[in-house]
């Protein structure tokens, strides 16, 4: 069994639009309006707005390999990228996605210790992240290795307002 972390490039761009629209539609479809999932997916992943996101020197895009097939995937941002004024000491994790048949085998734990590293390479204090307070398995699994509620923002799908718990990690 080898596990790989493999950043994404500008080449990667439609796999990643794959990537991230099945596993949005896994995680979100039972809880939202086909036409909420819609307006989100085209806004949020059509492949304008994913090479701008992937060609952005602040964030990145990690895929995780189980053998030679794709378990999930990463997305950090550092600096301007982060989606709230959390300041330079600060590492987002703006996605972090599972596919459904790779979930609760270690992945997800790896891909944040991915974040870990890379934010520590980065000398920065603490990492954190957005999560839609009905994502109860999500909430689950963040406060087991070791995040902490420090906020909330609100944000929206479609027409809807929604709100995200925020999540910290210190790292020092
Ligand atoms: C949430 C997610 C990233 C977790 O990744 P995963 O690979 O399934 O989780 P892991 O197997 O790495 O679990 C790590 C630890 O968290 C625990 N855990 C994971 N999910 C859990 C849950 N729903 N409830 C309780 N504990 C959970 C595991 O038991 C494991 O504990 P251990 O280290 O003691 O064995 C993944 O399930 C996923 O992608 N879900 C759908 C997309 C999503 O919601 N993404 C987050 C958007 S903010």
């Amino acid at each position: 069994m080898t596990v790989k972390i493999i950043k994404c490039n500008r080449e990667d761009l439609q796999l990643l639009r794959e990537i991230s629209i099945e596993t949005f539609n896994d995680t979100f479809r039972n809880q939202n309006s086909p036409e909420n999932m819609k307006a989100y997916l085209e806004r949020a992943f059509n492949s304008k707005q994913l090479e701008k996101e992937l060609t952005n020197i602040s964030s990145g895009f990690y895929f995780i390999y189980f053998n030679d097939e794709i378990a999930g995937y990463l997305k950090v941002n550092i600096n301007d990228a982060q989606s709230e004024k959390m300041g330079d000491e600060s590492l987002e994790i703006e996605r972090i996605y599972i596919r459904n048949k790779f979930q609760r085998k270690g992945f997800g734990k790896y891909l944040i210790n991915t974040a870990v590293e890379i934010a520590e390479e980065q000398n920065k204090e603490n990492i954190w992240l957005g999560v839609w307070e009905k994502n109860e398995n999500a909430i689950c699994f963040y406060k087991k290795i070791g995040f902490v509620q420090t906020g909330a923002h609100s944000f929206y799908m479609g027409n809807e307002e929604q709100f995200d718990v925020i999540m910290t990690k210190t790292l020092i």
